[in-house]
């Protein structure tokens, strides 16, 4: 059975914190997984060793596949994986016009160069790109002046210019009002109709779509608990998760997170 992630024994530090320490986690090809945790659990980080942006500590246990291989070009497995997290959007340049933020996805650079050459094959796909997201009108915008959910969307095209094969989010309604949490819902369970895994890292139930069939319980750089989704959004697993008491309601295949009992 092939993995898309296969990860085994990993440590990991950020700066001088130890944050993985004995990781394990595998996902198959296909599964469509959310990673829920408290803040400081290690979502970030995890996503960060994905995309190679920070390399684990290697013991002789350790294993660390993706799509079945320990060695990528990092340009080839960005082709494969299309990520979009937090770090990006504060990390990407204010000047980059809207297209531009698009076309960067074929380089995974955070802006175009001066003179660089698109094909009209690469400048089809960012018009095509920018149609589907809605967003074309906002095509000559610098990323700087736009909303939050607008760059958003830009970023997410930009992950999409390769067609991956899987797409990795990490809190990608943080900071969203809600026709753009419902947009983003939309844009994602399209997405996955249409074959694209989703592995989505968050601490917030809402951003979970219905098409998700995992929930992996992430907390203190490890995996604590994992199952089916419906049986891990339980109130009292997901209390004990975020370590205060939540009520868990489900409606139409959609998840949010109550206070679970009233503080006067
Ligand atoms: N640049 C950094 N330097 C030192 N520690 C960091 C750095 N970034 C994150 N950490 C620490 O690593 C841990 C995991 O952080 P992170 O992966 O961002 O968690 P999450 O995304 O789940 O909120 C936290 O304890 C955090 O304080
Ligand atoms: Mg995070």
């Amino acid at each position: 059975m092939e993995h898309i992630f296969d990860f085994h024994n990993l440590s990991a530090y950020r700066g001088r914190t130890r944050v993985f320490d004995g990781f394990d986690l595998t996902i198959r090809k296909g599964e469509n997984t959310a990673i829920l945790g408290p803040n400081g659990s290690g979502k970030t980080t995890l996503m960060k060793l994905i995309s190679r942006e920070l390399y684990p500590v290697w013991s002789e246990e350790s294993r660390m596949l993706v799509y079945g291989r320990d060695r990528w070009n990092v340009e080839e497995l960005r082709h494969r994986l299309g990520i979009v997290s937090g770090d990006l959007q504060q990390e990407y340049s204010a000047q980059a016009r809207g297209n531009d933020v698009i076309l960067s996805g074929f380089s995974s650079s955070i802006d175009v160069w001066p003179h660089q050459v698109f094909s009209a094959e690469e400048l089809e796909r960012a018009v095509a790109l920018m149609r589907e997201l809605g967003i074309e009108e906002l095509a000559g915008r610098p990323f700087g002046k736009m909303s939050t959910g607008q760059q958003r969307r830009f970023l997410l095209g930009r992950a999409l210019v390769h067609r991956p094969e899987a797409l990795l989010l990490d809190e990608p309604t943080s900071g969203l009002d809600l026709p753009a949490i419902f947009r983003y819902l939309d844009t994602v369970r399209g997405l996955m109709r249409a074959g694209t895994q989703l592995i989505l890292v968050t601490h917030h139930l809402h951003e979970i779509p219905p098409e998700i069939t995992r929930v992996v319980f992430m907390r203190g750089g490890r995996v604590v608990a994992d199952g089916g989704k419906q049986t891990m959004l339980a109130s009292a697993l997901v209390s004990e998760l975020f370590g205060c008491k939540i009520e868990v309601v489900e409606r139409n295949g959609f998840y949010q997170a109550l206070p679970g009992e009233q503080v006067l």
